[in-house]
């Protein structure tokens, strides 16, 4: 192996430290406590874990943490009744309606009722348009952990043809917006994309966010390129046990790229991480 693996768990603990220093910071001169409410409705096990780590890590960096746990068959009404309270509410800076909602809720109705200044997943139309036109917007978490672990590594990415393999709204469309941003000649491939192994094979970043274990070959990978995962698949092992993968062939890829996250440990601690840095962003922006 000869790829520097990139450690997202040292990097998402350093920057939990500056994001204490930062609460701390505005209790002390300001009396401010950044509060952050998280919705979750229904008992999707893997969402009940996120929201488990993101109330934890909230606390930890002390902030205050409000959990709202509503039952599957919420109404699209009730759910965003409490949208508008928590708006409403000044001791909230920040509102996370955890994703998927169930079938008969509307997700984009609700996305949209959050106030965008609260709007720490920065999923908001409003959000978005910001990213895309190059103003102050709040920037989907996984996108910025991975842009934060890119600029460690290459400081300057102006000029560099990354790959965004994957189209969602929540992490490949403001990926490449991000990387465009960061002057980079980005091509967004996805499943109807007619030479993918070409198309990876010619960037200097690949960033996976696909949800496809270990579709990204690691002998596509061009020699030295950067490899962000955003990838988080369980499958199933032959002594009948499971394991959970990326969306890139990991040792393999790891033989030929400059540097690779693993999985776990590589961006999915960083999502947590920049989920409290736009906590405290949407904070000292709502205080003026
Ligand atoms: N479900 C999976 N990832 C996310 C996320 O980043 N935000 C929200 N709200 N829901 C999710």
């Amino acid at each position: 192996m000869s790829a520097q693996i990139i450690d997202g768990k040292a990097f998402a603990a350093n920057l939990k430290q500056d994001i204490a220093k930062q609460v701390a910071i505005l209790k002390e001169k300001h009396n401010i406590t950044p509060g952050l409410a998280v919705v979750i409705v229904g008992e999707d096990p893997a969402s009940q874990i996120y929201v488990r780590n993101k109330n934890k890590s909230t606390v930890e960096a002390g902030m205050n943490s409000f959990e709202h746990v509503l039952p599957e068959d919420t109404s699209e009404a009730d759910l965003l009744a409490l949208v508008e309270q928590l708006n409403n509410d000044p001791a909230i800076n920040g509102i996370l309606v955890q994703l998927p909602l169930p079938k008969h809720i509307n997700e984009s109705a609700v996305i949209d009722a959050i106030n965008p200044a609260k709007d720490v997943d920065g999923f908001h139309v409003i959000n978005s348009g910001l990213l895309a036109t190059g103003g102050d917007a709040i920037v989907p978490c996984t996108p910025l952990g991975c842009l934060l672990m890119l600029r460690d590594r290459l400081g300057d990415m102006s000029g560099l043809d990354a790959v965004v393999v994957g189209r969602s709204n929540i992490v490949g469309k403001p990926m490449a917006q991000l990387l465009l941003n960061e002057n980079c000649t980005v091509t967004i491939a996805h499943s109807r994309t007619r030479d993918l192994p070409g198309v990876v094979g010619r960037a200097d970043i690949v960033v996976a966010a696909v949800g496809r274990a270990e579709l990204v070959k690691g002998d596509w990978i061009k020699q030295g390129a950067t490899v962000i995962d955003v990838g988080i698949n369980r499958i199933a092992t032959d002594d009948g046990k499971s394991r959970i993968v990326g969306d890139v062939e990991f040792a393999a890829a790891a033989e030929r790229a400059g540097a690779i996250t693993p999985v776990p440990g590589g961006v999915g601690p960083m999502t947590i991480a920049c989920l409290l840095k736009n906590t405290v962003t949407a904070t000292c922006r709502q205080a003026g």
